[in-house]
């Protein structure tokens, strides 16, 4: 295809990309074959479109080993610099359209992010805030589990939750948290109902110290995020759900450093009164959708390396 660089017409070898496709072998997996053909063609296209030169490419190839270097099971850079470039969010819309359009109206799902780990469960209605920051306000968080096509509670569906502490870390980013705070697992009774007490999400910006960090600084943005609490919902035979809910006060909504928020995942805090545990609180039920098939297509609890 012939292409402009400045005021000279370059053209490229028009069989270089189909060479490349043509190299995979009649073993590899339909799937497989489909996104890598669709992926070089994009790539290669991307190259020429740009002109894309030598030092460009190693410079991103060295930002790409940068992430790698820096990710650990507590770290996962790599995933970090594909939400500052949405992609993350767009492979969870197009994941969450295509199932929607055979379960209707399932509670909306939002990127998992880099900071979810394993955890243990916690008793019904405990709190998840083990060590309240001076500045942190505590919350009562309750609502629903039901099923999406019939309205009926879902008992013993695992509600998983976590979030940052008021000074924009996660526990396992900060040594002077407790081990598990802020985070924790509640299984729903036999109305369906959860609860827990946890903090109200405060902006936090994303971790500036690596290629993720670089790429909103040379892009000359920000890097915070609006007060969100994540939440992975799992129950038998049903969709699990990942998703975040926003505190519709909280600053960076509509300018999101990794583009998560979605219409319906806003919620508002209210004033609680005669809990001495707790000044506000939100109430937040949740809708999922059962599988088509019995025990087939749910996605595993949640990928093992995170922040
Ligand atoms: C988070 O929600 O924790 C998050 C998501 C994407 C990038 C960084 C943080
Ligand atoms: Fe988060």
């Amino acid at each position: 295809m012939a292409q402009t660089n400045g005021t000279t017409k370059i053209s490229y070898d028009p069989n270089f990309t189909s060479a490349v496709i043509n190299a995979t072998g009649p073993n590899c997996s339909p799937r497989l074959r489909e996104v890598m053909t669709a992926l070089i063609h994009h790539v290669h296209d991307f190259a020429r479109e740009v002109n894309l030169t030598t030092d460009e490419y190693m410079a991103g190839v060295s930002l790409l080993n940068w992430a790698g270097q820096m990710s650990t099971d507590r770290r996962n850079e790599g995933q970090l610099v594909t939400d500052v470039i949405g992609l993350e969010s767009l492979v969870d819309e197009i994941t969450y359209k295509q199932a929607s359009a055979h379960s209707g109206s399932a509670t909306s799902s939002a990127i998992l992010g880099p900071f979810w780990r394993d955890t243990p469960e916690r008793r019904w209605g405990e709190s998840v805030v083990d060590k309240v920051p001076d500045d942190g306000k505590v919350a009562w968080v309750y609502g629903r589990v039901t099923d999406a096509a019939t309205g009926q509670p879902i008992k013993g569906a695992l509600v998983d939750i976590w979030q940052a502490s008021t000074n924009g870390l996660y526990e396992q980013q900060d040594p002077d948290q407790p081990d598990h705070n802020l985070r924790g697992k509640f299984r729903t009774d036999d109305e369906g109902n959860y609860a827990f007490y946890c903090l109200r999400p405060t902006p936090y910006p994303v971790p500036g110290d690596g290629p993720a960090g670089k790429l909103l600084d040379l892009l000359d943005r920000h890097h915070y995020r609006p007060g969100h609490i994540h939440f992975i919902v799992l129950a038998d035979n049903y969709k699990s759900i990942t998703t975040q809910v926003f505190d519709n006060e909280t600053e960076y909504l509509d300018n999101d450093s990794v583009f998560a928020v979605k219409d319906g995942l806003t919620v508002k805090f209210s004033p609680r009164k005669g809990d001495t545990k707790a000044n506000w609180e939100l109430k937040y039920n949740i809708s999922m959708a059962p599988l088509e098939e019995k025990g087939a297509g749910n996605v595993p609890s949640a990928p093992v390396a995170s922040y």
